[in-house]
């Protein structure tokens, strides 16, 4: 090995963006020659990717650097990175409150990593790199400083071979009030879509089976650099058609993009997975225009409506936000009689948290009390609950496809605990997915991951789905 190659640990908080990130920064550090260990002891270089749509998120990254400032006293070689979302929008803040960490890298600096990595490493001194402002810059300048990265992956090992993210847009430019991400990931560019669809080939020669498709506000992608105006429609006609895929995914859908073009494709395709995440986040338009969402309630409860004519089976997924700005008792009940009309198959429910830089942190002020937050969220998710509940039972005994993800957290809990554990075909529990994206676990043969196979289903709860391979061989 060569005298400069490093043993990176790389943790990611966030979103399935981050994820994504994580998993491409590490295939080209391995593409460099580095190797990745899964724990801080083993490591000389330690990559934090963060995230900053909540406070929390980003308390958490800096106690974590706290406990790291002893490490590195004991060990100065070490290099410490902060990646993502965080490194874009606290910048220099990170060396004042962390000044033991040497590098600071914001999304849309990614590719540079590698190169200043070996900077720091020759005695370079502490590195930042991160893209410009969203004001005070032309928009093209911009554009241009959230640099595409999309290395070729398939040149290593990948971690779950049969499952890829791709990323088919960068960004976002809906502004909503409460939200960091037009800040930190930059202004909205979609890729083009021979670009994608070469990514999406290349992994279905590696063995790819499925494919999540990622956009901040995936359903408003629009490929305008051929002759003819490439929608998200248009993409998932063109995917379809690369041998090998099976099942074909996106996220995160914004309602006033989901087109009847889009649904159609949906109903047309058989691979598109009958899925659809689009957060609602209100069910108040008070609330709704102040995020300036840009839809009312009623809009988005014909979308619901629209969905379910065209796709009888389609689950539908949503995000909310409890104890918004000026957010009074009423206006949570509106959104409780949305959760409660629509029938999610799942919601994810957050307080509300201030983010520096964002219009609602400039204009609003975040006067819900922490414990009337903490009392609408709980309340929310037993409604969600309940009905998530409702709505597997008629699930019971029928029989179902799944892909295969592999062990369950359980099983890999076990046998992280078992250090005499064999590296066999052993039986353990295993977990997939429906192509509505319900979580199923059984016990199964780790020669099964990466297969899609019908599962019978024998217990539901409101997350989980508990069954039986109907085929093991
Ligand atoms: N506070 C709380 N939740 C937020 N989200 C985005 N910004 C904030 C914020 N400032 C939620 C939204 C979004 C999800 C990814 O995170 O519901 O859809
Ligand atoms: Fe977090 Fe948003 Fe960044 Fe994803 S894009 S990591 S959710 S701040």
């Amino acid at each position: 090995m060569d005298a400069m190659a490093r043993r990176f640990f790389i943790q990611s908080v966030g979103c399935q963006m981050n994820i994504l990130d994580s998993e491409l920064v590490a295939a080209e550090l391995l593409r460099a020659g580095h190797t990745q260990v899964d724990a801080i002891g083993r490591a000389d270089t330690i990559l934090l990717n963060t995230c900053s749509v909540r406070q929390h998120a980003e308390d958490k990254i800096y106690s974590l650097l706290g406990r790291l400032k002893e490490i590195k006293q004991e060990r100065p070689e070490l290099i410490i990175g902060v990646l993502g979302c965080m490194a874009q929008k606290d910048r220099h803040e990170i060396f004042r409150r962390a000044p033991h960490v040497d590098l600071v890298v914001g999304p849309g600096q990614l590719g540079q990593l590698t190169a200043l990595i070996e900077r720091v490493a020759a005695g370079g001194g502490p590195q930042l790199e991160i893209s410009l402002d969203r004001i005070g810059s032309d928009r093209a300048s911009v554009e241009r400083s959230f640099v595409q990265f999309a290395p070729d992956r398939t040149a290593v090992r990948r971690p779950a071979p049969h499952q890829a993210m791709v990323r088919i847009m960068f960004g976002c430019d809906k502004f909503c009030t409460y939200c960091v991400v037009p800040r930190v990931r930059g202004p909205e560019q979609s890729r083009p879509a021979a670009e994608i669809l070469d990514e999406v080939r290349r992994l279905a020669d590696n063995g790819c089976l499925e494919v999540t498709l990622l956009g901040q506000t995936v359903n408003s992608y629009r490929d305008t650099t051929g002759p003819r105006t490439i929608e998200l429609a248009d993409l998932l006609y063109m995917l379809h058609g690369i041998d090998g895929i099976r099942r074909l995914r996106f996220v995160t859908n914004h309602p006033k993009h989901t087109t009847a073009a889009l649904l159609q494709a949906m109903r047309d395709l058989p691979k598109v997975s009958p899925y659809l995440h689009v957060p609602a986040q209100s069910g108040s338009n008070a609330i709704l225009e102040r995020m300036k969402r840009g839809y009312t309630v009623e809009f988005y409860r014909e979308m619901l409506a629209r969905i379910h004519e065209m796709l009888p089976h389609a689950a539908v997924t949503s995000d909310f936000i409890v104890g918004f700005c000026g957010e009074t008792e009423e206006d949570f009940r509106q959104t409780a009689d949305l959760v409660r009309d629509a029938r999610f198959k799942n919601s994810f429910i957050f307080k509300y948290s201030g983010r520096p830089g964002t219009k609602a942190d400039e204009l609003y002020v975040d006067d819900v009390p922490e414990a009337v937050k903490r009392r609408q969220n709980n309340e929310l998710l037993a409604i969600q609950n309940a009905i998530s509940l409702e709505d597997n039972q008629p699930l019971l005994g029928r029989t179902v496809e799944i892909l295969v993800e592999g062990p369950s957290k359980v099983a890999k809990k076990r046998s992280a605990r078992d250090s005499s554990r064999s590296k066999g075909e052993g039986i353990v529990q295993l977990v997939g997915r429906t192509t509505c994206d319900r979580i199923v676990v059984f016990e199964g043969s780790t020669e099964l991951i990466g297969r899609i196979l019908p599962v019978t289903i024998e217990k539901i709860d409101a997350f989980t789905l508990f069954g039986q391979a109907s085929m093991t061989s």
